[in-house]
């Protein structure tokens, strides 16, 4: 395999491909330096400073560069019949390696649904779901790829990709956010600082994360829409309407799509929860 593109994406599956056993040949990355220190994380391969000579090592290439520069790359290649190129984008499918197919190479769309920051680790790939697209041959060898990671490989529409990654943009980067402005108003409240803040919601947030692989949906919802108690809810809206009245919108969107949980749950009188 050639890895073309040593960023997060990039080294978390280098190192969880030299963690299985699988060779990675050479690394490429923009920055010489960065494929070197990849490199020297994965036995055998080698950090070149040219893209081409990077894929002409590697039967499977893996563009792992950031989505808006994947076509432009593959398009820069050349390519051959007998080999194949993949990308990392959730977004995207086969659409953004066309001058790689017409060339006749196989192309295909490996995304894990995980986040990869920080120091690449091959646990990470553990359990992780990952959506492919690609015909057969290349269809079965990405999914033994994705077993050898440690990772459940699932077939998608790709048509259905751009749905696909707001749902995973949503938990990964929405959860996130939704931290910060948590954060933001824990500090407001109690006059912490943000990192203690953090600090603070990351034993309740591990509980959230318990409770979900425990008990899953609906009952993982907790809290006073879940027990329809219409005047913690009001203490809430009036205390956010004077301290943060810009979360407002969020707080009450955010309720909303508790509702339909809370239904589901049906821990609360329906009547009440009718009313909210
Ligand atoms: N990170 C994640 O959590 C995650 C999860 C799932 C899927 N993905 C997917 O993985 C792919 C890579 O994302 P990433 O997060 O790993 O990106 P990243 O950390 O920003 O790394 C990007 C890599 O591409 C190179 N690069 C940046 N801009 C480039 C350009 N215009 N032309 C050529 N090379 C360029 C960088 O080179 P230098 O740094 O040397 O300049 C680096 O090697 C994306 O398709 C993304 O959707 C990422």
């Amino acid at each position: 395999m050639a890895l073309l593109g040593a960023g997060g994406a990039g080294s978390a599956l280098g190192v969880g491909l030299a963690a299985a056993g699988i060779a990675v040949t050479a690394v490429w990355s923009r920055r010489f330096e960065r494929a070197q220190a990849l490199a020297a994380q994965l036995p055998g391969a080698e950090a070149l400073a040219d893209p081409q000579a990077a894929a002409e090592r590697g039967a499977l290439v893996v563009l792992a560069v950031p989505d808006s520069a994947i076509a432009p790359l593959c398009a820069q290649l050349r390519w051959r019949a007998g080999q194949a190129v993949i990308h990392l984008a959730g977004a995207y499918g086969r659409e953004l390696l066309a001058a790689a197919a017409r060339a006749g190479a196989e192309t295909g769309a490996f995304h894990p649904l995980q986040t990869f920051a920080g120091p690449a680790d091959p646990r990470a790939w553990h359990g992780v779901g990952i959506a492919i697209d690609a015909d057969p041959p290349l269809a079965d060898e990405l999914v033994w790829l994705a077993r050898q990671l440690g990772a459940e490989p699932f077939p998608l529409d790709p048509a259905q990709r751009p749905l696909y990654h707001a749902a995973a943009a949503i938990a990964a980067n929405g959860f996130v956010a939704l931290v910060g402005t948590a954060a933001e108003l824990l500090g407001r409240a109690a006059g912490l600082e943000r990192a203690r803040a953090v600090r603070h919601l990351l034993p309740l947030l591990r509980g959230v994360l318990h409770n979900l692989e425990q008990l899953g949906l609906p009952q993982a919802l907790t809290g006073p829409v879940a027990r329809a108690d219409r005047a913690t809810l009001e203490r809430h809206v009036a205390a956010l309407a004077q301290a943060a009245p810009e979360w407002q919108t969020l707080y009450r969107e955010l309720c909303r799509a508790m509702l339909p949980l809370a239904r589901e749950r049906a821990a609360a009188d329906p009547e009440r929860l009718a009313a909210l």
